[in-house]
């Protein structure tokens, strides 16, 4: 939301506050009354990065795999911490993987396409970073195998950081407090592997869960509000959502059409310019639905801008193309339920 429209808005609550006042009115909720504010501001502290995450997972959240090849430690959790909010690894100094992966906005970017170097944009959305480490392959369209086998790629990705690998790691072994760090986390130099290692388990710590959702499954039943529970309904009824946006991750990590990128009817080749299979035309990886209400815009080409949009999205049955899921079916739902199913999914 850009300031003037923020600014707009606040002042339209504010004006609306004084207006039920000098009416002695107290319909009007202030922010620490209306309960989806307080659910936000009671899980924004589960939403930090952390180490910890790792052995023990916030609150609805499973227990987290490892890398079957070496051992996640704490120093290295620090150092990819540092390497990911640091312009040494990109062209020119300016862009982080921070940059493009904002906290405040759930590890995604608020604009469609997240700005790289040299004025250019990405050529995707930036997607959440929430709860990678629960997946394995990584990308919109699944090309990377790993974590560690993605971490590197935006570093060299000329719309990205622009920056040749070699000279990535150049500029760290030129730097002493670098050089300490990686010895104190890997006994070593920084080179490929020990740089991948560290971004991966910062990457792996971005966890979110505890959730009002988490919450309330685990038995305090006052943490959702009936409209969300009304909400969770629809989402595991007619809206099928559950169907690929599997709990508790939301996410069934696998490839579906719903038609989001579609021109004239035709897909973007999606999965399939990755697997060279017809069958996965115009399929993209499920986004974990998780902190959603952070992450706006939403899709591959952050298409949709509010959850409103990509509910609307569905209601209509997708955009049509030659290889449709077949769960993404037009949707009969009131608007009491389309606004049931947005508050569920701000719960999440
Ligand atoms: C210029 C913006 C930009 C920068 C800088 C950037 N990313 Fe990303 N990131 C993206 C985009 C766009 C995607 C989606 C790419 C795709 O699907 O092809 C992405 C995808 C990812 C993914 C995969 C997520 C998923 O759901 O599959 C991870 C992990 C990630 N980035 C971590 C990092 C790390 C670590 C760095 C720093 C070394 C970084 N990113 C730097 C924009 C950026
Ligand atoms: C057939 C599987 C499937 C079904 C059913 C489905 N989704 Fe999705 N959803 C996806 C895929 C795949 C994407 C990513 C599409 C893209 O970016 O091109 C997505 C994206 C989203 C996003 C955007 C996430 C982000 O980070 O950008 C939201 C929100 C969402 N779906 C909500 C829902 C809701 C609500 C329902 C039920 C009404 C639903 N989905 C049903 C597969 C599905």
């Amino acid at each position: 939301m850009d300031l003037v429209v923020r600014t707009f808005i606040s002042l339209t609550l504010l004006l609306g506050a004084v207006v039920a006042q000098a009416k002695g009115s107290d319909s009007v909720k202030t922010a620490s009354q209306d309960p989806q504010q307080a659910q936000a501001g009671k899980h924004a502290a589960a939403l930090k990065p952390s180490f910890a995450h790792l052995h023990t997972p916030p609150k609805g959240m499973p227990v987290m795999p490892m890398p079957k090849d070496y051992k996640p430690t704490e120093a290295m959790f620090a150092l990819g911490q540092r390497l990911f909010h640091d312009g040494i690894l990109s062209k020119d100094q300016k862009v982080t993987c921070a940059s493009c992966h904002l906290a405040a906005n759930g590890f995604a970017h608020p604009d469609k396409l997240p700005p790289g170097v040299d004025g250019k944009r990405a050529l995707r959305h930036a997607p959440s970073l929430f709860n990678r480490g629960y997946g394995t392959l990584q990308r919109w369209d699944g090309s990377s195998a790993s974590i560690e086998a993605f971490v590197l790629e935006p570093i060299e990705d000329p719309n990205e950081m622009g920056l040749k690998l070699s000279d990535a790691i150049a500029r760290l072994r030129a730097d002493e407090s670098y050089q300490k760090a990686f010895a104190d986390a890997f006994a070593s130099e920084p080179d490929p592997q020990t740089l991948r290692r560290s971004l991966a388990t910062f990457v792996r710590g971005i966890v979110t869960g505890n959730a009002p959702y988490d919450r309330f499954l685990l038995g305090e039943v006052g943490e959702m509000t009936p409209q969300q529970r009304h909400g969770q309904w629809i989402f595991e009824s007619k809206g099928a959502c559950w169907k690929c946006h599997t709990p508790p991750l939301f996410t069934d990590e696998a490839f579906h059409n719903t038609g989001i990128g579609v021109r004239d009817g035709k897909p973007e080749p999606g999965r399939k310019d990755a697997t060279k299979d017809d069958a996965d035309n115009g399929k993209w990886k499920t986004p974990t639905l998780r902190s959603i209400r952070l992450t706006a815009p939403y899709m591959h080409d952050g298409s949709l801008a509010t959850l409103e949009d990509v509910v609307a999205f569905y209601v209509r049955g997708g955009n049509a193309n030659s290889h449709l899921d077949r769960r993404v079916q037009k949707l009969d739902l009131s608007k009491d339920d389309q606004e049931a199913l947005i508050a569920f999914l701000r719960s999440l």
